[in-house]
């Protein structure tokens, strides 16, 4: 009896964080922070899309705004085709319009059936001078044929990323654009990176550091998008989502931040190529706005790393020719023509030293035995300090800055300083 309940109650458990982690899924993209993103690669190049097959996976036809951006600049960016797939029971799917056939047959069953939508021209089917959105609306209640139901597998259901029905969909794509779960985003790229496809797709900045994530971006595979770095992107949220920020007026949905969010990408873009302008180590040693920087004889030395502690992107000094570490908000400003990332500092590669256990002690004074130094870059100070988190190891003391990159500039600016 005993250990029914403990297995029954296991199982709940897996369920509730299974609805939990589902539930972190439903994040829907607002139309503007997709037109803004996209429209920056038009800036550098206005043929980005042209002739490419764009497939939004994780996406429900006419309910995302993914859906309604591409169909509404099916020919302003020139594309070859636009396939779309919903999540079989995506809780949104077949809300915004449209298709009998999500809830067709479906007996019992509320959850709506997962679909593929796919558009190979826009047209004026209205016949009032534009081809729209509302074309695409009616082009697609007339033509059956542009939508087919996804039946997935055994392993995996309708419209699964993962289902064969969409890998086939997959393979035919040129490029990958859509906000996938977080949840499963570590998968999600891997895929992608798999199948070899270019792809413009949301996550959350947090995946930076992930080791599925972090070599990509290393070896530039991937690198973040254009907009929406750090500041907080708004979401549409289910309407049954007690918390959220706020309801936008004009269409009564609720709206959710999530300040950890940004876009995630292998397409180029001009940002990329912009060098950043930075001063010598000696003007930022004098003039820096930072007061960490200003007045400082020199930059700080980690004790494990071979390397100087920059604790901003703009502090960094253009006549150093040695490895930095630099916080991983650099990586908006990063331009690989000027910079090479050589590690993130939890894989350890370029560590010089480890250290024996330490004694951790919190802003608040708990201490406890850790071996945090051993996965970050340390700097030594002279006493402890009284507003964060430090480390005792035989008696001396070190602090751990946030995530820190290590790189390197690829040509240091030596003239001006040798100037
Ligand atoms: C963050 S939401 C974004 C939805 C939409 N792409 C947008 O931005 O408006 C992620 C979507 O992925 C769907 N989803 C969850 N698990 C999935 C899976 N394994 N395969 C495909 N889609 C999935 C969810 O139902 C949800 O609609």
């Amino acid at each position: 009896m005993l250990v029914t309940l403990i297995a029954e109650s296991k199982q709940m458990n897996q369920t509730l964080s299974a609805a939990k982690a589902a539930k972190k899924d439903e994040f829907y993209t607002q139309y503007v922070d997709i037109q803004k993103e996209v429209e920056a690669y038009l800036e550098y190049d206005p043929d980005t899309f042209r002739d490419k097959v764009v497939y939004c996976n994780c996406d429900d036809p006419f309910e995302s705004n993914f859906f309604k951006y591409f169909a509404a600049n099916f020919n302003k960016l020139g594309l070859k085709r636009l396939v779309t797939t919903s999540y079989d029971g995506s809780p949104i799917a077949g809300k915004g319009t449209l298709f009998p056939e999500y809830f067709e047959g479906n007996g019992e069953r509320l959850k709506p059936k997962a679909l593929t939508v796919i558009l190979d021209s826009v047209k004026d089917e209205d016949g009032d001078g534009s081809a729209n959105v509302t074309d695409v609306e009616l082009f697609l209640k007339r033509n059956k044929a542009s939508r087919i139901a996804l039946r997935g597998s055994d392993e995996y259901p309708g419209g699964d990323f993962r289902s064969p029905e969409c890998i086939a969909l997959l393979k035919e794509a040129d490029i990958v654009v859509t906000n996938p779960p977080f949840s499963l985003f570590r998968e999600y790229v891997a895929q992608l990176v798999e199948h070899r496809k270019k792809f413009l797709v949301i996550g959350n900045t947090n995946s930076i550091t992930y080791k599925e994530v972090f070599p990509l971006i290393k070896d530039s595979k991937l690198w973040l998008g254009c907009t929406n770095f750090n500041v907080g992107m708004f979401f549409e949220v289910p309407e049954d989502w007690l918390h959220f920020h706020h309801i936008d007026k004009q269409t009564g949905k609720k709206i959710a931040r999530v300040s950890t969010s940004c876009w995630y990408t292998n397409l180029d873009h001009g940002r990329r190529h912009q060098p950043l302008s930075l001063m010598t180590m000696a003007d930022n040693l004098k003039f820096s706005k930072h007061k960490e920087i200003k007045g400082k004889v020199a930059y700080d030395r980690y004790d494990n790393f071979d390397a100087i502690e920059v604790p901003f992107t703009n502090a960094i000094p253009s006549d150093y020719d040695g490895v930095m570490g630099v916080p991983i908000t650099f990586l908006d400003k990063y331009n690989p023509e000027q910079f090479e990332i050589l590690d993130y500092e939890y894989s350890g590669i370029l560590r010089t030293k480890l250290y024996p256990v330490q004694t951790q002690v919190s802003k608040k004074g708990k201490q406890s035995k850790v071996k945090k130094l051993n996965d970050v870059c340390a700097i030594q100070v002279d006493c402890p300090p009284s507003d964060e988190t430090y480390y005792i190891v035989d008696g001396e003391y070190f602090i751990a800055p946030y995530k820190r990159l290590l790189i390197r500039h690829r040509n240091p600016n030596m003239k001006r300083s040798q100037k």
